[in-house]
């Protein structure tokens, strides 16, 4: 363990939050040598090898949704985090954009919900992607031009929409949750042991490359005995995962683009953060195949597709700086319901909180802010 780390490990109390603030920090940067890297395989001695079943997913059903055969994903375990599975971005070559456009282009879509919508009019948040096009594609002028909608966006939330202030999911904040991400979280699921998945609801988040994400437990979903899946895109981050308590050291690790984590059994509920976004190292950033990628277009029920030239230039340009990651939860567990009345609103330190450079940060005074709305 890289020296500092280990001087902050003896000091004691929050040892979660002195980590997040390590990786943090930009003058003078932090020693990243103790950062797990999944990409380079089973390098690190906490690194293991995962077994996953690849017989109940199709290499068809895989392709549609742009994945590789499920017996070429290189999945892996971390010792001391039972139920923590990374694979390492099981993409099919030139399926990324796909995914890509759809978390900038499609997802931000009514009848989704955005940050946006917070403090502007349903016309105003009604095409982001149309509305951006121009300041996005056009060359610099110059002068200080106004941030764009896709610039501005911070969270997208599908399916089951979450509750910033209480922290809570609710039957009547419902809206169809996408079928293309659906089938995609459930193959995902499957090959990973836990068959009968349901999406309900998703998180989507939108880094800067100064933004953060605080330290927090996802515990709002009324059943944790089924996963939570995240997927990142665009440039990398350093993760932190920790334990049940925030005095647990927490592990670094490098999420990439088209990296997958799996948080499931005793990894549900383990306190984690994003302290820092890092640029993508080389040959880690999506491609667009050009003409057709065949795997792509194995048959006709394919989810994934070829995207435009034009929606290809923004999506690239936007992931050049950027980071996009989905989490797909479910919230309710075999027959149950939510609850008649809403529980009260617990206010516990779990609580989520992502940091952009143009906000006040407030991981210095220790006070976490309740939203991440950056509003
Ligand atoms: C979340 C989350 C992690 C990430 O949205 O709950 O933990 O990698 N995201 O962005
Ligand atoms: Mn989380």
């Amino acid at each position: 363990m890289a020296k500092m780390a280990a001087s902050m490990v003896e000091s004691g109390e929050d040892v979660f939050r002195k980590i997040f603030k390590f990786y943090k920090r930009r003058h003078p940067p932090p020693d990243f040598s103790d950062v797990i890297d999944f990409s380079r395989g089973v390098k690190h001695d906490k690194v293991v090898q995962a077994k996953l079943d690849p017989a109940v997913v199709s290499d068809v059903d895989a392709a549609r949704v742009g994945l590789q055969p499920v017996r070429d994903w290189r999945a892996f375990g971390l010792q001391g985090y039972p139920g923590f599975i990374f694979i390492s971005n099981p993409f099919l070559l030139g399926s990324q954009p796909f995914w890509v456009r759809q978390c900038l282009k499609t997802y931000p879509q009514k009848p989704n919900i955005c940050n946006l919508d917070m403090h502007m009019s349903p016309s105003e948040t009604q095409d982001i992607w149309g509305k951006s096009l121009h300041g996005l594609s056009s060359p610099p002028s110059g002068k200080r031009e106004p941030k764009t909608l896709l610039e501005r966006l911070r969270w997208v939330t599908l399916g089951y929409h979450y509750n910033w202030d209480t922290k809570t999911y609710s039957a009547n904040q419902y809206t169809p949750f996408p079928a293309d991400l659906t089938l995609l979280s459930v193959q995902i699921t499957a090959a990973c042991g836990f068959p009968g998945f349901n999406a309900e609801a998703g998180i989507l988040n939108y880094y800067r490359s100064d933004s953060s994400l605080g330290i927090h437990v996802d515990e709002s979903e009324l059943d944790h005995s089924r996963p939570l899946l995240s997927f990142s895109f665009g440039q990398s981050a350093i993760f932190l995962l920790g334990g049940t308590r925030r005095q647990d050291p927490p592990t670094a690790m490098y999420m990439h683009s088209g990296d997958v984590m799996v948080m499931s059994g005793q990894s549900r509920l383990l306190y984690h953060a994003v302290p820092r976004i890092v640029p993508a190292p080389q040959g880690h950033a999506p491609l667009k195949m050009d003409g057709c990628n065949p795997a792509l277009s194995l048959q006709d029920s394919t989810v994934v597709e070829q995207i435009s030239e034009q929606d290809w230039a923004v999506c690239s340009k936007y992931i050049q700086s950027s980071r996009v990651n989905m989490t797909v939860r479910q919230v309710l567990g075999p027959g149950q319901s939510f609850p008649e009345e809403p529980s009260h609103h617990k206010k516990t330190d779990a609580g989520r909180t992502v940091t952009y450079h143009d906000e006040p940060a407030d991981e210095e005074s220790g006070k976490m802010k309740r939203s991440r709305c950056d509003c």
